[in-house]
């Protein structure tokens, strides 16, 4: 019999050591280092005895390497279609990562239950009666999509042998375990193993595999690093549990940029895309109140028209509150600095709370003109116009800086009906006969007078 062998590796980064210690050299974790059965790489293949001699590969120069009719897969989800550039590569594998609860496994199966083609869910989390009376608030009448409760990776690919799909999803990463490999579910072994064997199974049968992954409390994949390097593409699924709004982002994408982005709106049926954002994030008012402040972001590519609210009061306590929901705190200091020192308001002994509403966090640099604007318009307790709109940074010496692709910005506000844009004054724009009026402004004073 061959002798096990085991190794040490660190649960919370994946480092490997040859003996046990106490704290990990390369995350200096205590404690994390746990003793791991492994087994001879040669083992681990995804259908072992019979694993496909592989042709070796040459090298090819690069002009002469054919991708032109890369074909994709649509996935008939508008938003994940623009996340992954275009839809699924075949082979390809995807890691979705988010909270427990933000909606990741029914993202999936929604996704799975619209695919025209054979699908296999895998789950290793839910039983297959709850996946199915999830099914039914979604998308009940579809014939393609078949469910497998199953943990073993072994009887996982023996099931798909004999189903042959055309996508596979796997709910999650954390769940499963391979007979290679000892060490209990959810350790860096047997993750690294499971992918590993999930990987060549997804590029000897250019089946695309999508696998939902855990995250630690401090918002990453749980599990090691190295996750992260061997998938081809890192989805994120995130936003506020309490509030509808969820975004989709890649974090890496071997196939395309990493700048978009897609939202969602859960719904009782399920999660809804949302196609026009602007919209749905500002309220519509009949009355102006004070401050309140539209500022032009950008979420990603995508213009995003988002409300800023800010609420000025004399501080009962000693100490002043700063609160920011949504916004930087930090930042809002700053911006409360600035606007003492080189605007002359004494907001040192106010309270300020600000909200940026929908739930969702910003950190543009163009949404600091708004935040101001919000600010000043609450303290002095004047509203601003309603169909006044912001788009620029604010520096330390309240110079009203440039942003990126403002012309994008000023299109949106035009498109939803605002009357002016507040920019900076270095922003180079050529665009001409717009509509909305382009207000170019350089220092926060100048700003000041169109509030107070
Ligand atoms: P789930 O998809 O299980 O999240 P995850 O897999 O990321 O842990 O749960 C999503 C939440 O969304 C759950 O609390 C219930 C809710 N939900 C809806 O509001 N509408 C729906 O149609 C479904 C299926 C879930
Ligand atoms: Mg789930």
């Amino acid at each position: 019999m061959a002798k096990v062998k085991t190794t040490f590796f660190c649960q919370s980064c994946g480092s490997q050591y040859s003996k046990w210690q106490g704290q990990c050299n390369a995350c200096k974790e205590w404690n994390t280092i746990v003793e791991e059965v492994i087994q001879t790489p040669e083992k681990s293949d995804w259908k072992s005895p019979t694993a496909a001699v592989k042709k070796a590969a040459v090298p090819l120069r690069v002009k002469d390497i054919d991708v032109s009719k890369e074909p994709r897969l649509d996935t008939f989800d508008g938003e994940l279609n623009r996340v992954l550039g275009g839809g699924i590569v075949p082979g390809s594998l995807t890691l979705l990562g988010g909270e427990p609860g933000i909606g990741k496994s029914t993202l999936l199966l929604q996704i799975s239950l619209k695919l025209p083609y054979k699908t296999l869910y895998v789950s290793g989390e839910e039983s297959q009666k709850q996946i199915k009376m999830r099914a039914e608030r979604i998308n009940p009448n579809n014939n393609n999509c078949y469910i497998l409760t199953e943990t073993k990776t072994q009887n996982i690919f023996k099931q798909i042998e004999s189903l042959e799909p055309d996508v596979v999803i796997v709910d999650s990463i954390q769940t499963l375990h391979s007979d290679y490999i000892e060490s209990s579910s959810g350790s860096i072994s047997q993750i690294k193993e499971c992918t590993t064997e999930l990987i060549k199974f997804a590029k000897e049968t250019a089946t695309p595999v999508i696998l939902i992954g855990h995250i630690t409390k401090d918002g990453n994949i749980a599990g090691p690093k190295i996750l992260e390097h061997m998938v081809d593409t890192v989805l994120q699924f995130e936003g506020d549990r309490n509030h509808i709004f969820r975004i989709l982002r890649a974090n890496k994408n071997r196939f395309g940029s990493t700048n978009e982005l897609g939202i969602y709106e859960m719904q009782g049926s399920g999660l809804r895309e949302v196609t026009n954002p602007s919209e749905i994030l500002i309220s519509k008012k009949d009355e102006e109140l004070s401050g309140n402040a539209v500022a032009a972001t950008l979420e990603g590519m995508r213009p995003l028209m988002i409300e800023v609210q800010a609420l000025v009061s004399t501080a009962v306590y000693g100490t002043p509150q700063r609160s920011a929901t949504g916004f930087n705190a930090k930042r809002l200091n700053m911006l409360l600095a600035v606007l003492e020192k080189r605007a002359g308001f004494r907001l040192g002994a106010k309270d300020v709370f600000l909200n940026i509403t929908g739930g969702i966090t910003v950190d543009d640099p163009a949404i600091d003109l708004a935040v101001v604007a919000s600010i000043l318009s609450s303290n002095e307790d004047v509203a601003l116009e309603k169909d006044f709109c912001f788009a620029a940074e604010v520096g330390l010496s309240g110079e009203i800086r440039p942003v990126q692709r403002v012309e994008q910005r000023i299109l949106e506000a035009e498109k939803l009906g605002f009357s002016t844009i507040f920019v900076s004054k270095y922003n180079k724009i050529s665009l001409k006969n717009t509509a909305i009026k382009v207000q170019m402004i350089s220092k926060i004073e100048d700003l000041v007078g169109f509030i107070v």
